[in-house]
Formats: structure tokens, sequence, C-alpha cells
């Protein structure tokens, strides 16, 4: 199981003040000393946390870099550009605090769906692999084979928050529906060092993308340490 960890929360602190410290370069460089197998970062359309630079300058670091952003144009060029290893897809909405909910991959507006599929074809025919933020939900996992995603990415979110056996059950049922169709899986959002066990165990799933968790810990004990506690505890 990779960890690929998100540092927007350092671009976050870094804009409050409108300063060049903390990096987030350097945060992504602490975490890989840390063990993560890679950084995830979110270029959202109103640069609120991550700049542009900031994003060419972790493509240049050794680790993994997973692109989270929305499908537009803008987005696809940058993305075209820098080749990510990985580029999420993420829904985006300019007054959220944090990304919401997964891709509405049955969304009943046909130009957004002709968007994505477009955006979708766009970045694989430069060979950059595609992930589809998604909730754990039968149709949006078989919709996002018909779109001939490389990978989904299971939003946990519901099961961090509410904590019930049965948002655990929807992740492994989706898991195993995505397994079986032959897309690949990582899962995130909301998880933390004591509700990652059971998500890691999770059979098929090949990364876990986790932000807030490790940068509120590392805070305390330093990023380096707050990532190799996250990979015991996904151990
Ligand atoms: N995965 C996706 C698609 C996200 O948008 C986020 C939050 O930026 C995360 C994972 C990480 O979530 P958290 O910061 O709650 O660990």
């Amino acid at each position: 199981m990779r960890l690929g960890v998100n540092i927007d929360h350092v671009a976050t602190l870094r804009q409050a003040r409108q300063e060049t410290i903390p990096d987030p370069v350097s945060a992504a460089r602490a975490v890989i000393a840390g063990g993560a197998d890679g950084v995830v970062c979110h270029l959202r359309e109103d640069r609120r946390h991550i700049q542009d630079a900031d994003v060419r300058r972790l493509r240049a670091l050794p680790g993994r870099l997973d692109l989270e952003m929305a499908a537009t144009d803008e987005m696809a060029r940058i993305a075209i550009r820098l080749k990510p290893d990985l580029v999420t897809i993420v829904p985006e909405k300019r007054r959220e605090l944090t990304t919401e909910g997964g891709l509405d991959l049955k969304s009943k507006v046909k130009s957004k769906n002709s968007k994505l599929r477009n955006v979708i074809r766009k970045l694989q025919d430069k060979g950059i692999l595609v992930s589809l933020f998604i909730d754990p939900d039968h149709d949006q996992v078989a919709e996002a084979a018909v779109l001939q995603a490389d990978f989904i990415e299971l939003h946990t979110g519901r099961y961090c928050r509410k904590r019930a056996p049965r948002e655990l059950e929807k992740l492994g049922v989706a898991a195993q529906q995505a397994r079986l169709i032959g897309l690949r899986i990582n899962a995130g959002h909301g998880l933390d060092y004591q509700n990652v066990g059971p998500v890691a165990r999770i059979p098929g799933l090949e990364e876990l993308n986790i932000g807030f968790a490790i940068i509120a810990r590392g805070l305390l004990v330093g990023l380096e340490e707050a990532t190799r506690e996250m990979k015991e505890a996904i151990k």
C-alpha cells in the first residue's frame, strides 16, 4: 500500500500571511524522508493554496506526484506540460472548505459529461494516468469504467465522519466491483491515525491519500515523524 501525502495544508498556512514560508516543497521532502511514496497537491482554479510554481517544483522531486484538479481546459494544459504520475480529477466549488463530495459521473448535465470525457482523453493521449474521485457507489464505479479511467479514488469522507460499519462495507463493495471491471483503486479524504487501519485492509487498494491528519500531527512531532507514524498505522 502506497502513501501519498497531501501537502495543500502547508500552502494554506503560507497563503494566510502571503509569505514564502512554510514551503510545501520542503514539506514534501520531509514526508518523503518519512516514508511517503509521493505527494498529492490540488491546484485549485482560485489558487487559494497551492500555486503554479509549487507544482513545477514538486514535479522535480524524486517521489510520485498526484495532481488533483478540476476538469477544465486550463488545468489539462498545465497537467500536460508537467506530466505528473497521476492526475486525480475532483469536483471543485469555490466556496467549499475542502473537496466535499465525489464527482457526479451520472450528471444529467450533458456539457459537464462531455467536458470530463474530453479532459480524460487529452491527458491519456499524452500518457498521463487519470483517476476519478468518486463516492463508493455502484453507478459511479460503473460509469468510471465507461469513461475508461485508469483509476478511481474512493471518497472515504463519509466513513470517516460516521464511523459506521455500513460505510466501511460500502467502500469494500465498491473496491471489489472496481477490481472486477479492471479499474485500479486509490482512496482518501478524512483518514487519520485511528480510522485508517480498516480502509488499508480493503483488498485491491493501491494508495491512500492523506493530508490533514499528517500535517496537523506534523506540527507537534515534525512531518517526517508524522509520516512514519502513518505508515505504521497503515501496516
Ligand atoms: N483525496 C482527495 C481527492 C482530496 O481532495 C483530499 C483533500 O484535499 C484528500 C484526498 C486528503 O484529504 P484529507 O486532507 O482529509 O486527508
